[in-house]
């Protein structure tokens, strides 16, 4: 019996036949003549296939009337499956040849990711290697569960040049996912050219450089003359140059230009749009809260211009149905004291602040409807009464999602709990700083369709990379796999009764190789220990134990408190919390096996597990 392909996300029908289809020299890539889109993909296979394996595999066309020739990769968009749908496809390899069929170039171009995880890993790589190239014998019929299978990128409190979109939008369309959030304005750096509005770039887009977590007491605010010099912006020719990369890739751009809130960059650079109309800076990353009014005033007619003039050009860069304007975290209190604000409160006759930012949300639905796009919000629009057509992403959990949905919304779900790839993956006490926990597991069990909801108002979900703790590109992709691959899977693949984290995590380690080939960081969380403490209460007494957990099945784990390194012949955990003795200081911690340590030794202070609590 064959061994089962490591495909993820995994493919609705899987079926393994015995032998091999060897792709070498003499391969062909072979299309129907009247058939161009699939001509299209054709060439797009012969260029991925042809840096790692030398090969040329020409593209030919022949009578789309002729059945697919031998020693072959022969590709159809004129499968007529209905069931198959717009981004679905099969994949039929047999030692004589590969047919995939879809019905839409789209589903041509998964069929091809597909086809790339069933070769060696070192098809990712750049450079040619030898060896033998051989696709086992499948037979698969895939199609995904939901319509939007997204990842969020925050440029804004970090920047991140094109190259590197470019080079993180290739990385999400091997694992099928369609979409492609940006998020480019927020309170630390505008990042999109505006035309007329040069100020937006030549002042929101920079800011005092600062390392490490935002809001630390060592992030300091800007100093009296101190030169604004980190940052950058797309120009609008990038723009569009990410757009058509993307787009070669399947993948929609959705551009978030957040407002009301989260807009220091862009009051930075026209004080007047806030209810102050103070002078504030770019914010590099302080604790700011009531310090500063990062919310636009929303009584004032010059917001909903400048805003005008902005969607304007956002419509226009941007292709996709969709537009996110952002709407969450306001802070109501500068609109409580602004005359502007409690003016137009006065008019509308609005019973309160939720009641303005409603007033504000459905002033900006119209205004992209204007466009002719739809508009989408975070979760807190739903204050103070939904956009009568607003799509709601739900992330402060599940339940503005529902309610939406309930109301006849369309709903992405991106709860934080399951989706929020900014947060730790493993041991807070060796993963770079963020403020909570977020497993492979987790993202592995998130379901996006609550019981009570009809499924048909779930597009699909998304994970989101804030980037207040991602300096860096290498950093970004440390974030985003393995835990991006869990979410493709829960966001194409069939809805499970049971998931089996186990079985996802062998493909999981079998992808990191793949990884290692394209050169793209990862993160290798998923083999260190996890601690936290329980409280073992007896009577009247509480004593506090240790916990040790391990994020992957068939792992052992050995400890030491005496402040040396711990290995296969020290204590080992038992999953019976642990009692600290009496003068131990530290606790070490090491994971094996098959008898070999695995992941990296955590070295803890007893007093700063104390601290935790
Ligand atoms: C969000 O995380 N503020 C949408
Ligand atoms: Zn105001």
């Amino acid at each position: 019996m064959a061994q089962t392909p490591e495909i993820i996300p995994q493919p609705v029908s899987l079926k393994t036949n015995t032998g091999y289809f060897k792709i070498n020299a003499n391969t062909k890539v072979v299309y129907g003549n009247h058939d161009i889109n699939a001509g299209k993909i054709a060439k797009l296979l012969a260029n991925l296939l042809h840096a790692p394996t030398g090969y040329k595999t020409p593209t030919r066309a022949q009578s789309f009337k002729s059945p697919p020739p031998s020693a072959s990769v022969y590709l159809s968009t004129l499968a007529n499956e209905p069931a198959l749908g717009n981004e679905g496809y099969t994949l039929k390899v047999t030692p004589k040849q590969i047919v995939i069929k879809a019905n839409q170039p789209k589903g041509l171009f998964y069929g091809i990711q597909t086809l790339l995880q069933l070769l060696p890993p070192s098809v990712e790589g750049k450079q040619k290697t030898i060896l033998n190239w051989q696709v086992p014998a499948v037979d698969i019929t895939d199609y995904p569960r939901f319509g939007w299978r997204g990842l969020m990128l925050d440029v804004s409190r970090h920047f991140q040049t094109k190259e590197m979109v470019k080079d993180y939008i290739d990385q999400l369309a091997k694992y099928k996912f369609n979409t492609f959030h940006w998020h480019l304005t927020d309170d630390n750096g505008w990042r999109i050219q505006i035309n007329g509005m040069p100020k937006l770039t030549d002042i929101g887009a920079w800011r005092v450089p600062r390392e490490g977590p935002f809001a630390f007491v060592t992030h300091a605010d800007k100093e009296p003359g101190e030169k604004e010099t980190y940052g950058g912006y797309y120009t609008q020719e990038e723009i569009r140059e990410v757009v058509e990369y993307a787009k070669q890739r399947f993948v929609t751009v959705l551009p978030e230009i957040d407002v009301p809130a989260h807009s220091l960059a862009l009051i930075a650079s026209y004080p007047n749009l806030s209810c102050t109309g103070l002078q504030y800076n770019v914010d590099p990353g302080t604790a700011f809260a009531l310090k500063k009014s990062n919310v636009l005033c929303v009584g004032n007619d010059s917001t909903y211009i400048v805003l005008d003039k902005i969607f304007t050009q956002v419509a226009d860069l941007f292709p996709g149905e969709y537009i996110h304007m952002g709407g969450d975290e306001a802070l109501k209190a500068f609109w409580e004291k602004c005359p502007k604000c409690q003016a137009v409160m006065a008019r509308e006759k609005l019973k309160d602040t939720h009641e303005l930012q409603s007033y504000f949300v459905k002033r900006i639905e119209k205004m992209l409807h204007a466009k002719g796009r739809k508009m989408i919000g975070w979760d807190e629009i739903l204050e103070g009464g939904l956009a009568p057509d607003a799509t709601v992403m739900s992330w402060r959990g599940m339940k503005g999602g529902t309610e939406a949905a309930k109301m006849g919304h369309k709903v992405i779900m991106t709860p934080y709990q399951y989706c929020y790839l900014d947060l730790y993956q493993g041991s807070q006490f060796i993963e770079p700083h963020a403020y909570g926990l977020v497993t492979l597991r987790n993202c592995y069990e998130f379901e996006p369709v609550p019981d009570s909801v009809d499924a048909r108002y779930i597009l699909g979900g998304q994970g989101n990379l804030w980037a207040e703790s991602v300096p860096n590109q290498r950093h970004a992709e440390y974030m985003t796999w393995p835990r991006g691959m869990a979410l493709a899977e829960v966001f194409w693949s069939p809805k499970i009764a049971k998931r089996d984290f186990d079985g996802f995590a062998k493909r999981v380690e079998a992808h990191f190789k793949r990884f290692d080939a394209a050169d793209v960081k990862y993160a290798t969380s998923i083999y260190d220990p996890l601690i936290s403490i329980v409280p073992e209460i007896t009577g009247t007494d509480t004593t506090l134990k240790i916990k040790l957990e391990t994020q992957l099945a068939g792992l052992t784990t050995f400890y030491s408190f005496d402040t040396t390194n711990p290995d296969k012949y020290y204590p080992q955990y038992k999953g019976t919390p642990l009692t600290v003795p009496k003068g131990a200081t530290q606790l070490r911690v090491i994971n094996y096996r098959d008898n070999k340590p695995i992941g990296k030794q955590l070295a803890v202070k007893l007093k700063d597990l104390d601290k935790r609590l």
